[in-house]
């Protein structure tokens, strides 16, 4: 079974004009394709309330820097209609660059504040072109619901206060993160570690939860707590910490006790690969 797939704003339209005049309510999943667990498990939630739920693949070309891995980002829609079809996607919406970012295009959509740390500070522009495209795909589909991952906790947050600040009519949902065995959360990117990188990877969740595990027995510190943090990830094998905070979860600013919901946040580069990962401190 493969999930169809539409290229065009007119289809995709048209089919959800379609679904909402059999009484359904319409759920959208963004993603860049290369759909893996991680993306199966938002499809499985996004149908749910029983909705027609459609997939947008699109490998953004403005949420990538110059240096970044845009051209080599895999691609591989047949298998994505599979993955899709299994997880009970209805629909994939997967437009060609043209259809997003038409000659003469200039209109760009910022968070400001949200969008200029962490991934942000590592990555200039990104949260401009991640939220320029997802806004463009709500206005499109047109959805009642729309469902980002835990594992992206920067993105979720900008396009929650996105949706908040523009008065978007959508509920912005947030599904777990999805996790190899060993803890390794699923990212399309780990198919780019070597086999030792992959072996010392899930490291990095190892020490979130020894974090977690420190809170738990009432360390309130938050500068001892990201020391900890940081040396663990930094003693990974070929691992190079790009970041390790503890942040508000609700504006991503530094805190210095856990005295209200608290995120710890990290960014690790293997060799070109950055991998990212957090934890909900309860
Ligand atoms: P992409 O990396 O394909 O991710 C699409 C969605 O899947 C995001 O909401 C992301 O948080 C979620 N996701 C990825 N890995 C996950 C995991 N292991 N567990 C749970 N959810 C996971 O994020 C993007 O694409 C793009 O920036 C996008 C929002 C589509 C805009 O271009």
């Amino acid at each position: 079974m493969l999930t169809p797939i539409v290229t065009t704003t007119e289809e995709v339209r048209a089919e959800v004009a379609d679904a909402r005049r059999l009484g359904m309510t319409i759920a959208l999943v963004p993603t860049m394709g290369a759909l893996h667990e991680g993306h199966a498990a938002l499809i499985r939630a996004a149908g749910r309330p029983s909705s027609f739920v459609v997939v947008s693949i699109f490998v953004n070309p403005t949420q990538f820097g110059p240096n970044e891995d845009y051209a080599k980002y895999p691609r591989d829609l047949e298998a994505d209609q599979r993955v899709g079809a299994a997880a009970g996607a209805n629909l994939i919406f997967a437009p060609a660059v043209e259809e997003m970012y038409p000659s003469g295009f200039v209109t760009f959509v910022e968070v400001t504040s949200l969008q200029d740390m962490l991934c942000g500070t590592s990555r200039p522009g990104h949260f401009r072109g991640v939220c320029t495209v997802v806004l463009k795909l709500l206005n499109i589909v047109a959805p009642d619901a729309a469902y980002f991952g835990a594992k992206d906790f920067q993105q979720f947050r900008i396009i929650q206060q996105l949706v908040r600040d523009l008065n978007v009519p959508v509920e912005v949902r947030i599904e777990p993160t999805v996790r190899e065995a060993d803890g390794l959360a699923l990212s399309s990117r780990n198919r780019y570690l070597s086999s030792e990188q992959r072996a010392v990877a899930p490291a990095i969740f190892r020490a979130l939860q020894a974090l977690e595990a420190r809170a738990a027995v009432g360390e309130k510190d938050v500068p001892r707590l990201e020391a900890l943090l940081q040396a663990e990830l930094a003693a990974i094998p070929g691992a190079k910490v790009d970041y390790a905070r503890i942040v508000a979860a609700d504006t991503l600013e530094a805190v210095n006790r856990l005295d209200r919901p608290t995120v710890a946040v990290v960014a690790v580069f293997f060799g070109t690969t950055r991998l990212i990962d957090n934890l909900t401190i309860p």
